[in-house]
């Protein structure tokens, strides 16, 4: 008996063995590009944090590119936000548990990804709606600190992962400060989905050049915010984005949030007693040498 190519059977048959095939081809690629995905995706976290701290592409491309300078001037620590302490260890356990296998935190460990598993894991911890200023309901208990280090070892600049809402879109990017913890280097985005040519402008250069030299804190509260009607001169206010309100508020609430109690406040303090009693110890050892 001859085939019936366009019978309903064959027909099923053939879009049945046509779907499967797509979907392997998909879910193979999705797979094996996966490590080129997270590989790119760090390079350009790397690249934001170097552009932030002030090094122009043309500096990286000729020091042998982002990978070299980035793994050759910066310092990565990972923090407990709650504590401010070192907790590489910590967070090393807790990923490796939720992950059941042995982690590469310095290229696995998603913030982002952290802040929404279940508390009981231990990487994440719920916000109180009053704490939660910048609309990201749970923060990852773990932080990455990127600490930019002089040649005889010395911090010249920290580099803080921060995030908050806008209008439309979660806004990922980094603020630069000075080891004062109270000057601002710079602040860029490497995540947004703001209207182009509105709240869109946050990663606008001339906009994000309004931030470097402001002060965050006045009496060890955050009072930097982004300002409609900022008077020139002020250097807490960074001037608001025309006709995009919300994105500007949502900039203000980033920073209020992350350099407060809830964010890097504790470490930042942590860091302020250790040098403060640092300088005492060179002071009494300057006494002891008179
Ligand atoms: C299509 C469209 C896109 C918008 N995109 C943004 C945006 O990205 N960020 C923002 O804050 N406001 C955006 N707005 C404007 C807000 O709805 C709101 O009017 C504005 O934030 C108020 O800012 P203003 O007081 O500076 O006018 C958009 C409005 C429209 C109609």
């Amino acid at each position: 008996m001859p085939l019936n190519k366009d019978s309903l059977p064959n027909t099923f048959l053939v879009a049945t063995v046509l779907c499967l095939l797509c979907a392997f081809v998909v879910s193979a690629a999705s797979v094996t590009l996966r490590p080129l995905q997270l590989a790119n995706a760090q390079k350009d976290r790397r690249s934001n944090i170097l552009q932030v701290s002030g090094f122009t592409p043309e500096e990286i491309e000729q020091d042998g590119g982002v990978k070299k300078v980035f793994e050759s001037r910066f310092e990565v620590r990972i923090v407990d936000l709650d504590t401010g302490n070192d907790a590489q260890a910590e967070c090393q356990a807790a990923m490796d548990k939720a992950k059941d296998r042995v982690v590469n935190l310095s290229e696995e460990y998603d913030q982002l990804w952290a802040s929404k598993t279940n508390p009981n894991k231990g990487l994440s911890e719920k916000l109180e709606k009053k704490a939660d200023v910048c609309g990201i309901k749970s923060r990852e208990k773990f932080s990455e600190v990127f600490i930019m280090n002089s040649e005889d070892g010395k911090p010249e600049l920290y580099v803080f992962p921060v995030r908050g809402n806008g209008l439309w879109s979660l806004m990922q990017g980094y603020l630069a400060v000075k080891p004062d913890f109270q000057t601002v280097v710079g602040l860029t985005f490497y995540q947004q989905a703001e209207t182009p040519g509105l709240g869109g402008e946050v990663q606008n250069p001339d906009w994000k050049a309004l931030w470097t030299d402001k002060k965050i804190y006045e009496d060890g509260v955050v009072k930097l915010a982004v300002i409609k009607g900022n008077k020139p001169g002020n250097d807490y206010g960074v001037d608001a984005l025309s006709g995009a309100t919300i994105t500007s508020n949502g900039v203000t609430n980033m920073i209020d949030f992350w350099m407060g109690d809830k964010g890097f406040g504790p470490y930042i303090k942590q860091m302020q007693n250790q040098d403060s009693s640092e300088a005492k110890t060179s002071l009494a050892g300057g006494n002891n040498v008179k």
